[in-house]
């Protein structure tokens, strides 16, 4: 199929004085992992809620698949396969494992004509989804907040995941985790990618787009100031380009 599977073009978006997107274009193949590094402010997380219908941008346009689209809201995007997992991951803490998979869309059986929840098929669900991408809690039973922070960020990338999206971004996913942690989301991401999904990655982590990204994106105070494949650059590189002292 000819053209990118997505292209931003021009986005613009501020916050009253604030320009946080000066007109930054994007493009991503299918099935491609692309990294977005920058520092802060540069404009990364917007421009990825833009994407994903969080936020509306004041000019540019979007394209899926060569057609342009316009998302009022994130359901709008998701009902096109674009799902966003955002860095404080908006789980419900006090809710279970399974509950947060479902949340807003449990599965219901009708008894004598009334619908009830079914829980029975709910964590037998959550069970499966877990195991098909290899991630272990010890019990879907379990509320969120005592599940440790890469649990946690599994389970909310296993929540966007069972949107089926071809596009998944990930905002930070391994900023607040301990050393072992990264490693199994890290694994986590390889293969999405693997089953044929298109993953944005924010990170700071920089050796980790090495492991992950087919390229790498760099912006810089609302701007797209460089790009590169990852087979064609260092760490040195990427990091002298998001400081702007090359
Ligand atoms: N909802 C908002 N209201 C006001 N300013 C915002 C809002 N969201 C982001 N900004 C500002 O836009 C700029 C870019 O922010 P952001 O996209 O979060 O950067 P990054 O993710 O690269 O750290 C920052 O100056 C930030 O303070
Ligand atoms: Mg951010």
């Amino acid at each position: 199929m000819a053209g990118p599977l997505l292209r931003m073009d021009a986005i613009e978006k501020s916050f009253g004085a604030i320009r946080a997107l000066k007109g930054v274009s994007l493009a991503l193949e299918r099935g491609e992992a692309l990294a977005l590094v920058g520092d802060n402010a540069a404009g990364k997380s917007t421009l990825m809620k833009v994407l994903s219908g969080a936020v509306i941008p004041d000019r540019g346009r979007i394209f899926l698949e060569g057609k342009p689209v316009a998302f009022r809201d994130p359901q709008d995007a998701r009902r096109l396969g674009i799902e966003m997992v955002y860095q404080d991951l908006s789980l419900c803490d006090s809710v279970d494992v399974g509950k947060n998979l479902f949340l807003g869309r449990e599965p219901v059986r009708r008894i004598a004509g009334i619908p009830v929840l079914d829980d029975a098929v709910l964590y037998r669900r959550t069970a499966e989804m877990l195991a098909g991408l290899d991630i272990q809690v010890a019990s879907v039973r379990l509320p969120v907040r005592l599940l440790s922070g890469g649990q946690r960020q599994a389970i909310a990338i296993a929540r966007a995941v069972s949107f089926q999206p071809r596009i998944l971004i990930l905002d930070e996913p391994t900023a607040a985790l301990a050393v072992k942690e990264v490693e199994k989301v890290l694994a986590l991401a390889q293969r999405l990618k693997g089953q044929g999904v298109a993953i944005i990655l924010i990170t700071h982590r920089l050796q980790d787009i090495f492991r992950v990204c087919d390229r790498v994106m760099v912006m810089f105070e609302g701007e797209n100031v460089a790009e590169r494949s990852i087979a064609e650059t260092t760490l040195e590189e990427v990091v002298r380009l998001i400081v702007r002292a090359a």
